[in-house]
């Protein structure tokens, strides 16, 4: 069984972190996939994203992380995953979820999105947040994989000067 799930990463949170290390233990192969959609402005570039989940994903040996654009079942179909993974955390998730889902399955019906409850730790942790703290200087170092924090600090930081 091949999963995919598929996000902005911009950056990676912790609680990212525990939905790719709950959903790992769940299929054969876990594919992170970095949505690098040439219309929308991340803060950090794809390449930057893919480096940084690479690194934190390093200890789980059945997950890759790649890049895609364009839909997320055509990516899906193309690596062979029958399986899309997304993370809930409150209740206003929902909403949304429920409609990209049921867009899915009507564009892919083989293709089945499977949802985890995000850890109530991180139920109210978002990769806006996190740049939102950083832009004031705050510390995100409890929202982000531990031995990157540093890394995303500096690469928000530069990011905000270029802003400026
Ligand atoms: O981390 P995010 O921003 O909540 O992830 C959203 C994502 C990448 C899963 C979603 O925007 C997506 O799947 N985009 C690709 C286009 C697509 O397939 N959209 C759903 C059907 S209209």
């Amino acid at each position: 069984m091949i999963g995919i799930y598929p996000g902005s990463f911009d950056p990676v949170t912790n609680g990212h972190m525990d939905i790719i290390e709950r959903s790992s233990r769940m299929v054969d192969k876990l594919v992170v996939a970095v949505l690098c959609n040439r219309a929308k402005k991340p803060t950090f570039s794809y390449e930057e994203r893919v480096r940084i989940l690479k690194q934190c994903t390093a200890h789980l040996g059945n997950v890759e992380v790649e890049t895609f654009d364009g839909l997320t079942v055509d990516f899906a179909r193309r690596k062979g995953a029958h399986m899309i993974i997304r993370g809930l955390r409150a209740i206003s998730d929902f909403e949304n979820e429920f409609s990209m889902a049921s867009m899915n399955k009507q564009l892919a019906d083989d293709i089945e999105t499977m949802f985890l409850m995000t850890n109530t730790q991180w139920s109210y942790l978002s990769s806006s947040m996190v740049r939102e703290i950083a832009a004031y200087d705050g510390d995100i170092e409890p929202f982000v994989p531990a031995a990157l924090a540093p890394q995303i600090k500096k690469a928000l930081r530069a990011s905000l000067q270029e802003e400026k």
